[in-house]
């Protein structure tokens, strides 16, 4: 595996890359890897003929200090991990290298998407999102770049990012790894004591509850469930919510023609985490 840090770097490798006909595939990361990066990465491998990693901690996507002071930063686990799946290039980018790369100049149009939920409890944070993701797709020109299903209004958005700015590529959606108790693998998931790891089990266990009763309940019984027994075990609910998915629209009740998504985020002592369950 090559590490590449620098952008001028990354775009003489690219040059090179495409003058041989070769594809690329992008996994854009925060880095702390775990299993889920894993499971983009070895799809990524499988359908590119260059698989390019980019981990970097992006400063302006957190809305709040102490998150991104105490994100986990594992580059040398990382380095490890990523040699073992025999990832090509890991670009590992500074702050000052970053900048070098042209701010996007474009406002894309998202409607209910930058409106609800992480939108609304995160102000600025998928500003940040897609001026990082837009900036590493503008240097490594990628074929496909692969994200995680776990972060569903993030997938959604960059899948608006490229079908109104970067329409040769195409977004991967990958589904959410889950630990054996049911927790979604996350990055955050460092920050939980062994006690608060088993506590959390009960974030994907409200939501197969709810999908379990979901043409019996009303949207409001199932908020009132989802309320309480997060309530009884201190998990603090940020926003449990149904949304159709193709509107990104709130919905009271749910009939069988559309499709719909629990969409949930919880904090547990300080740690924030977000989930979400095809109903
Ligand atoms: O999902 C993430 O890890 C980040 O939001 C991303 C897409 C790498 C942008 O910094």
């Amino acid at each position: 595996m090559k590490q590449i840090n620098a952008v001028n770097d990354l775009l003489s490798f690219i040059q090179l890359i495409k003058q041989q006909n070769k594809t690329i595939g992008i996994v854009p990361t925060m880095g702390s890897l775990h299993s889920g990066h894993d499971s983009l990465i070895k799809r990524c491998k499988k359908e590119n003929n260059i698989t390019i990693v980019s981990v970097y901690v992006n400063p302006n996507q957190f809305n709040n200090k102490n998150d991104f002071l105490n994100y986990p930063r594992t580059l040398d686990a990382d380095i490890n991990r990523l040699k073992t799946l025999n990832c090509d290039i890991l670009f590992s980018p500074s702050d000052k290298e970053i900048s070098k790369i042209l701010n996007p100049n474009f406002k894309l149009k998202l409607g209910n998407l930058n409106k609800y939920l992480e939108a609304d409890n995160r102000p600025g944070h998928f500003e940040g999102v897609i001026n990082i993701v837009a900036k590493l797709f503008e240097i490594t020109s990628p074929n496909k770049a692969y994200f995680g299903e776990k972060d569903l209004q993030q997938l959604l958005i960059i899948k608006q990012l490229c079908l109104q700015k970067f329409k040769n590529i195409q977004v991967i959606s990958c589904a959410t790894v889950r630990n054996a108790g049911g927790l979604a693998k996350s990055s955050r998931n460092k920050h939980l004591t062994e006690k608060e790891l088993i506590i959390a089990r009960s974030i994907y266990k409200v939501l197969n509850e709810v999908k379990k009763n979901k043409l019996d309940w009303s949207v409001k019984k199932a908020k009132d469930y989802v309320r309480k027994y997060l309530n009884n075990l201190s998990i603090n609910l940020d926003y449990f919510e149904i949304i159709e998915i193709e509107k990104f629209s709130f919905t009271q009740e749910i009939n069988t023609n559309c499709n719909y998504y629990a969409m949930i985020a919880v904090t547990i002592r300080e740690t924030r985490l977000i989930d979400n369950l095809k109903l």
